[in-house]
C-alpha cells in the first residue's frame, strides 16, 4: 500500500528539514509543493508578468514544467529544464510564491501535478493545504508550527549562512505578511485539518520532531 505523509504549518516552521530527513530515513520521495509555487513565481516574474494577472499566472503555472529532483539533501528544484533550487529561496520570491498562490486557476495546476508525483510512491509531502485539499486521505497528517519569533530567526541564520544579511526584524515583517496571507486567502487557506496532530517545534530538535512524526505513523502514543 502507498503512504503519504502530509506535513503542514507557517514559514519556517520546520517543515521542510523534518520532510527531508524523514524521507531519506524511510526512504520516501520527499515533495517540496512550496517550491512549485516558488517557481511559478519565478517564472511569472522573469516573463515580467505581473503577478496580480490571473489569466497569465494561471497559464503560466499550468504549462511549465516542474521537476523535483531527488538527491542526498532533499531535491533539486528544475523549471523549464534549469536549475532554480537557490534562485527561488530569496524574499522576493517567497513573497511572489504567496501572491501567486491565492490563484485558483495557479492552485490547480499545481494540485495535479502534485498528485501526479505522488502517483505511484511513498511519499512525505509539505506545504499548506496538504492535509486538508492536495490530500486528504494522507496516512499521517501533521501541523508543524512555532512562534514567530522562533520562525524569523531560523529563517534569519539560513540567511546569513548563505552570505544574505538581511535584518531580522525585515525577515521577521515578511514572514508575517506571508503568513497572513497564506492564511486569509480565499483558496485552500493555510488550515490545520480536522485529522491533523499539531506540533510546536519551538523548543524541540529536529530528532524530537522526527521522532514525534514517527509515533505518529505508527500510533505508538
Ligand atoms: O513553504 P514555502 O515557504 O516555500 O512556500 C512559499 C509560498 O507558497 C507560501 O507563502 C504559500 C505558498 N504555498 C501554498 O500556498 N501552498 C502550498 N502547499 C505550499 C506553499
Amino acid at each position: 500500500m502507498k503512504h503519504i505523509i502530509a506535513i503542514d504549518g507557517p514559514a519556517a516552521a520546520g517543515k521542510s528539514t523534518v520532510a527531508k530527513k524523514l524521507a531519506a530515513d524511510l526512504g520516501y520521495t520527499y515533495i517540496d509543493t512550496g517550491a512549485m509555487y516558488r517557481a511559478v513565481a519565478l517564472a511569472c516574474l522573469d516573463r515580467g508578468i505581473p503577478l496580480a494577472d490571473e489569466k497569465c499566472c494561471g497559464e503560466i503555472a499550468a504549462s511549465c514544467h516542474i521537476a523535483l529532483k531527488p538527491v542526498a539533501e532533499g531535491c533539486l528544484v528544475m523549471l523549464d529544464g534549469e536549475d532554480v533550487t537557490e534562485k527561488i529561496r530569496i524574499p522576493l520570491i517567497a513573497q511572489g510564491a504567496s501572491k501567486v498562490s491565492a490563484i485558483p486557476a495557479v492552485r490547480q495546476a499545481l494540485v495535479a501535478k502534485q498528485r501526479q508525483m505522488a502517483e505511484d510512491c511513498n511519499v512525505v509531502v509539505e506545504g499548506r493545504d496538504i492535509g486538508t485539499i492536495v490530500f486528504p486521505e494522507a496516512d499521517c497528517k501533521i501541523f508543524l508550527s512555532a512562534s514567530l519569533e522562533k520562525r524569523a530567526a531560523r529563517r534569519y541564520e539560513e540567511f546569513k549562512k548563505k552570505g544574505n544579511d538581511i535584518p531580522l526584524a525585515d525577515v521577521t515583517a515578511e514572514m508575517a505578511e506571508r503568513d497572513e496571507r497564506d492564511s486569509c486567502r480565499d483558496h485552500s487557506p493555510l488550515k490545520q485539518a480536522e485529522d491533523a496532530v499539531y506540533l510546536d517545534s519551538s523548543n524541540l530538535t529536529l530528532a524530537q520532531v522526527v521522532a514525534f512524526v514517527k509515533k505518529q505513523m505508527t500510533g505508538e502514543k
